[in-house]
């Protein structure tokens, strides 16, 4: 038998591809298909496009860290209520190649800065967050993140674990849709989180990959509020991968949050060598269409009805999944946590258990036991749980 446990999703996906059974069933990537089996291309961003193809009028832009109506689209997203006096924390936002390339540019950052700090993970995370981030030399912490109970994270684990950073150190904290498990902090459990970190002056590095798809995208954003009226300063890797279905275009960014402003200019100016240095400057088309979207009351508000349209159908299948599991009395043993959110769903499964998913049914998950839901069409459900309660 072949052992998957340390395989990644690109090999799963080429022995998905691989595998002649026509009723093959892939669970793996976390990309929004509806109920026909496609990505959709949103009609905000069709009407985006449309609009750039007419009245563009030139290639020759030229901005390292993108242009500034798209910094300012991501600003208003990640801090809805931010401007006016008072404002206690500086704001620079940086165009990258989506929420990787922000990682990636992070681990950059943190090496020049501070090359001896460590980036502590979550245990689980997502597969690619140590190979993104490790271009910083200080390695890795891990901070284990499991179930208090069916509907809550323990909070007193990761923090014990946390127990063991040092000054400095970066928290990479998934702002909402935990990946993998699906389950996040609530607000009060994150407002211990910002206490802790700014008792131990470690540094919060949010991934937020998946801004709207656990309620909407200013309530997924409200957790920055506790962050900002606590620590000195934190780090965003957001993406429009998701919640704009722009898979493709590679557009996302690094925001970086900081109290002092020459702090933040100078992180702003090394950003701007470490990408001259490496992929010159970014593509243009992506943050065209962000900008072109969330900088326009109207066509904000139409892009967030299609947010809110892919965020009720994943809450639909996920509701549904489970009464499939419950009907067919496995739900308890499958079932890590009663509300999840965003795409993923974590199932208590051994290696053995997938990986006979895998050769006897051709269902294809993670070693790890995660699901995409947003793969899952209604209709295959009853097959899948089938299939589950056969390794069960
Ligand atoms: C937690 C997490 N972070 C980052 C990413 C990468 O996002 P992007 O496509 O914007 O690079 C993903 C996508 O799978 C993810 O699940």
């Amino acid at each position: 038998m072949q052992t998957l446990i340390k395989t990644s999703i690109m090999q799963l996906l080429e022995l998905y591809r691989q595998d002649p059974r026509a009723d093959k069933l892939n669970l793996t990537a976390g990309i929004y298909m509806d109920e026909s089996g496609t990505c959709p291309i949103l009609d905000s961003v069709r009407e985006a496009e449309a609009f750039r193809v007419q009245n563009q009028s030139s290639k020759a832009t030229f901005n390292l860290t993108g242009a500034p109506d798209y910094q300012q689209a991501v600003r208003t997203l990640l801090f809805p209520n931010m401007g006016g006096s008072g404002e206690t924390h500086h704001v620079q936002v940086i165009q990258t190649l989506g929420a990787s390339g922000a990682l990636h540019l992070v681990g950059k950052l943190v090496n020049h800065y501070t090359p001896n700090a460590k980036i502590w993970l979550s245990a689980p995370t997502w597969e690619n967050h140590p190979a993104v981030l490790n271009s910083h030399a200080g390695g890795f912490g891990h901070y284990r993140y499991l179930p208090a109970h069916l509907d809550e994270v323990s909070l007193d684990t990761i923090l014990a674990d946390l127990e063991s950073a040092k000054p400095g150190d970066y928290v990479l904290l998934h702002a909402c849709c935990h990946n993998p498990t699906g389950m996040d902090l609530n607000l009060s459990q994150w407002t211990k989180m910002a206490d802790f970190c700014a008792e131990r002056h470690l540094i919060p590095l949010f991934d937020f990959a998946y801004q709207g798809f656990a309620h909407s995208p200013e309530r997924d954003a409200e957790l920055f509020d506790a962050f900002k009226e606590r620590v000195d300063r934190f780090l965003i890797c957001n993406s429009f991968s998701k919640n704009m279905g722009l898979y493709d275009e590679r557009i996302g960014a690094l925001t970086l949050v900081f109290k002092e402003e020459e702090q933040a200019l100078d992180w702003n100016n090394t950003a701007k060598r470490l990408i001259r240095s490496s992929y010159s400057m970014p593509p243009t088309h992506g943050s065209f269409i962000v900008s072109h979207i969330l900088n326009d009351p109207d066509r904000c508000a139409r892009w967030q009805q299609e947010l809110a349209g892919m965020c009720n159908d994943l809450h639909t299948r996920r509701a549904a999944f489970f009464t499939e599991l419950a009907n067919a009395g496995i739900q308890d043993q499958v079932l890590t946590y009663r509300q999840q959110q965003g795409m993923f769903v974590m199932l208590n499964l051994s290696e053995q258990q997938i990986d006979t998913l895998r050769e006897r049914s051709g269902i294809y998950l993670l070693g790890n036991g995660r699901i995409s839901i947003a793969s899952l069409r209604t209709e295959m459900m009853p097959r899948f749980v089938e299939a589950l309660k056969s390794v069960i």
